[in-house]
């Protein structure tokens, strides 16, 4: 038996469209937008990778086809086929004349698409998340992140880093007790969705030099802010003998290398998004150093009433950075404002309070702290002490301390969260739109 041979068409992206001027092709997407004059229509249609302007004339289509086409509803799925060409005036510069198309899937007009060009509430969208990724500023800051997660990737894979991911369910909090989430595991046993894979991180040091985590933590934040997600992904590198000021050679390199990537790579994404790019080409090392002590100076000195041993909020973060163009390294942050296992300085006078080998690197135009780490204490008693001073149950850690009892060196390393990074690249207001569906105190859905 034979068939009848099918006269196949090359599916393109329209991304591509550039690489196929004057062939015939085929593409396969939604309807973006639609405008109409009598004999003729001019359907937009969005692929996921581009828009494209589709020409339809009445007296080159079937008549149902470009009746079809003609009355498209906004989102509905479709097919063209027609021939590319180059037109300056077009967004994207081509057009294509169409030649045949298929509807594939009708949006009714009685219930349409509900995310339409005028002005939505944000909670409107929010509960649309699903469809409202759609759009091109969603569209948009999702492409920075891909491009952010790839030249993260990038940079520790040709850094001599191993990626060495680490578990989700965990029997240990690693960033203290009070954003925990507690899961019910099998027989009664609890565990913790992970807040950070910094303890496992250490152990996979101690066995390959230099690796990385990179996956989803969790923080019961309660705090609601355009900053905080209770999911959201973290990648940490972690290295065996190393100490603070490696943590900041390695923050400082990592983040003007995926800078320039996306300077180099979204170019399209970040003039949809407005950003300022000059704000981004700014960002170029060496970044500004700052101890503690000096940047609580320094925000009395503008005006805020922080007082030497309290944490920086939003405000002083953003006061801080307000007159600089890239971030700032702060270091030696009172112990007692930081996570238990932060190596002490030991070259600090006695009576100036104790600070902890960490640091945190805070982003211009508020921004805030996009990486947070520092060096680890390698001694068995001290890391005991500790433990006992933050309240942590020291059997929950056995394993942990076993890295300080079998070849335990100094070691450093850091976090750096995804979604602050993608807000500050895309200058987003708020970090709602630098994940595909955020997780947030009164935000669990879609
Ligand atoms: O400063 P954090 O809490 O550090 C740690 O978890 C360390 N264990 C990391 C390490 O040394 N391996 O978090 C690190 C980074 C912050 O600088 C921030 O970018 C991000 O994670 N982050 C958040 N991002 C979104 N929502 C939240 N609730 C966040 N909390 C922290
Ligand atoms: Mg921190």
């Amino acid at each position: 038996m034979s068939e009848t041979p099918r006269i196949s068409i090359a599916r393109i992206s329209i991304a591509n469209a550039g690489k196929h001027v004057g062939e015939s092709v085929e593409i396969a997407g939604w309807l973006y937008n639609l405008r109409r004059s009598g004999k003729i229509c001019f359907p937009q249609m969005r692929d996921g990778s581009g828009i494209m302007q589709c020409v339809a004339v009445k007296s080159a289509l079937d008549e149902a086809t470009f009746e079809a086409l003609k009355e498209l509803t906004q989102e509905s799925s479709f097919i063209v086929r027609g021939k590319i060409r180059a037109e300056a005036r077009a967004h994207g510069g081509y057009e294509m004349d169409v030649e045949s198309a298929t509807i594939v899937q009708r949006v009714p007009e009685d219930k349409p698409y509900p995310i339409t060009p005028k002005e939505h509430g944000v909670d409107f969208l929010m509960d649309h998340r699903h469809l409202w990724l759609r759009s091109r500023r969603q569209h948009a800051a999702i492409g920075v992140r891909h491009e952010i997660i790839k030249g993260i990737r990038d940079y520790f894979d040709s850094h001599g880093f191993v990626l060495v991911d680490t578990p989700i369910f965990t029997p240990a909090a690693c960033e203290g007790t009070s954003t925990l989430f507690e899961v019910d595991y099998f027989e009664d046993e609890k565990l913790f969705l992970t807040q950070s894979g910094q303890l496992y991180g250490e152990a996979t040091a101690m066995a390959f030099g230099k690796t990385y985590n990179f996956g989803p933590v969790f923080r019961a934040e309660k705090s609601k802010t355009r900053r905080h997600l209770t999911e959201f992904w973290m990648v940490e590198p972690e290295m065996a003998y190393a100490d603070l000021e490696d943590v900041k050679r390695v923050g400082e390199e990592l983040i003007c290398f995926v800078v320039a990537r996306v300077l180099e790579n979204r170019k399209e994404e970040l003039k949809t998004l407005e950003r300022d790019v000059t704000k981004l080409e700014a960002i170029k090392a060496p970044f500004h150093r700052m101890s503690y002590d000096d940047a609580v100076v320094k925000l009395q000195a503008k005006g805020s009433e922080i007082k030497w041993g309290t944490d920086f909020g939003n405000t002083d973060e953003t006061l801080l950075t307000d007159d600089l163009d890239r971030p700032v390294m702060v270091d030696r942050y009172p112990a007692s404002v930081k996570a238990f296992y932060f190596q002490p300085a030991t070259d600090r006078p006695s009576g100036m309070g104790d600070v902890a080998m960490g640091v945190d690197f805070i982003a211009p135009e508020g921004y805030g702290e996009v990486i947070g780490g520092g060096q680890r204490i390698h001694d068995l008693d001290l890391l005991l002490r500790r433990l006992q001073e933050h309240n942590l149950p020291p059997e929950a850690f056995d394993w942990y301390l076993d890295l300080r009892r079998y070849g335990s060196v100094p070691h450093a390393g850091f976090g750096m969260g995804v979604e602050r990074f993608v807000a500050w690249m895309c200058g987003l207001e708020h970090i709602r739109e630098t994940i595909a569906f955020p997780r947030m105190l009164y935000r669990t859905r879609p």
